[in-house]
């Protein structure tokens, strides 16, 4: 059968700052997907939240961008904006509803949106990733390790169904247009993309030999949309493992590695990315360190059985060891690059302010 899953999220506020999702937000979205279920509009869903942003994974048969799938998640973000956040003045109530009303899709609106449609295999692993304090340029150093690193995914030159490799679509989220690269024989172009993470986004990964979709990622840029700061757009990913993919285990391989994203702290900093269990899934330490849950289910006509908490594992303990310690590097930078991103890549910045302050004592000097 043909299933669809899609993985919808957005911060419509938290608790003590931008920290975690009130439980009451959680309980309002199960109450809301279980009459879903019931109707038969979906076939099953998880609710669950990393930091501030509430997620909501969906198990269906109207395909991608379907507008009853998105208005349904649109519906629940505004009723749990209402009901919760605005009640307990919860802090950045409704945040990333941009729109007053939907209008059939809710990309460009302001939550993220990762979603997939397959035929079911025999047996049939997926995980979901999401992460919190960071941007969706954070999973190209993951996917380009999975699905193109030979060091990290074993399978790409012992089995036979990846060793043609995959393909990649990148979309540039300056103009607005994407672009498909295979991989091997396009590494080079590939990486000459994917290493600008503010710009260029993987989006979607196939099998090259038959196309099967593998992997799908959220690409919105929230700041773009509004034009102006918002919060980073905290990204969701969607991978299919095992049987001719990545193994479960060669996915979570490129977790093993917290490799420095941007984000944490007001959206401008560079930071470790850490894997962490649901438990652990709340932003403090200078509102991070960015955090990654990953949850992995079993799809059987369309339900999901699990999840397994996939970082809730001692093996990842010493990532995170690292983790602390490269966030103990980087914090020392204070507001010094390249901890502090640079002025292109800062959500917000004062320094047209001081320039303008200060732009009668600036005097000439020769620099050349
Ligand atoms: C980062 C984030 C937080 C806030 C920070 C300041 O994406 O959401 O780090 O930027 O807590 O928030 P305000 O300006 O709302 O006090
Ligand atoms: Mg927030
Ligand atoms: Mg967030």
């Amino acid at each position: 059968m043909k299933v669809t899953i899609s993985l919808i999220k957005a911060d419509i506020g938290s608790i003590a700052g931008h920290v975690v999702v009130h439980p009451k937000h959680e309980e309002l979205a199960r109450k809301k997907l279980q009459e879903a279920k019931e109707t038969g509009l979906i076939l099953d869903y998880y609710v669950f939240h990393v930091g501030d942003d509430l997620q909501l994974l969906m198990t269906h048969q109207k395909g991608e961008d379907s507008p009853e799938i998105h208005k349904l998640a649109w519906d629940i973000f505004v009723e749990a904006t209402e009901k919760v956040s605005k009640v307990y003045k919860l802090y950045g109530a409704g945040q990333d509803l941009l729109s007053e009303s939907f209008s059939g899709n809710i990309r460009g609106l302001g939550p993220g949106v990762a979603e997939m449609e397959f035929e079911e295999r025999r047996s049939e692993p997926v995980l979901v990733f999401a992460a919190d304090k960071t941007e969706p340029g954070a999973w190209n150093f993951k996917l380009y390790k999975i699905f193109a690193d030979p060091f990290n995914t074993a399978g790409l030159v012992i089995d036979p169904a990846m060793h043609e490799g995959f393909v990649f679509e990148v979309v540039d989220l300056l103009e607005g247009h994407a672009v498909k690269l295979k991989a091997p024989e396009e590494v080079y172009d590939l990486l000459a993309l994917i290493g600008t993470t503010g710009r260029y986004v993987i989006r979607k990964v196939w099998r090259k030999i038959d196309n099967e979709v593998a992997a799908a990622a959220s690409v919105t840029r929230l700041s773009l949309i509004a034009g102006r700061y918002v919060g980073k757009d905290d990204p969701v990913l969607i991978v299919r493992a095992q049987h001719g993919l990545p193994a479960t285990g060669e996915v979570l391989e490129a977790f093993a590695f917290p490799h420095l994203v941007s984000g944490w702290m007001r959206g401008s900093h560079t930071g470790p990315l850490m894997p962490v269990s649901l438990r652990d899934a709340k932003c403090t330490r200078f509102d991070g360190p960015p955090r990654v849950v990953g949850l992995g289910f079993q799809l059987h006509n369309g339900l999901l059985e699990g999840p397994v908490d996939l970082f809730d594992d001692p093996a990842f303990d010493h990532t995170r060891r690292i983790a602390e310690e490269i966030a103990d590097y980087m914090r020392r930078h204070g507001p010094f690059m390249p901890h502090r991103l640079g002025p292109e890549e800062m959500e917000y910045t004062t320094l047209p302010q001081v320039l303008a302050k200060l732009k009668e004592r600036f005097v000439k000097v020769a620099v050349k």
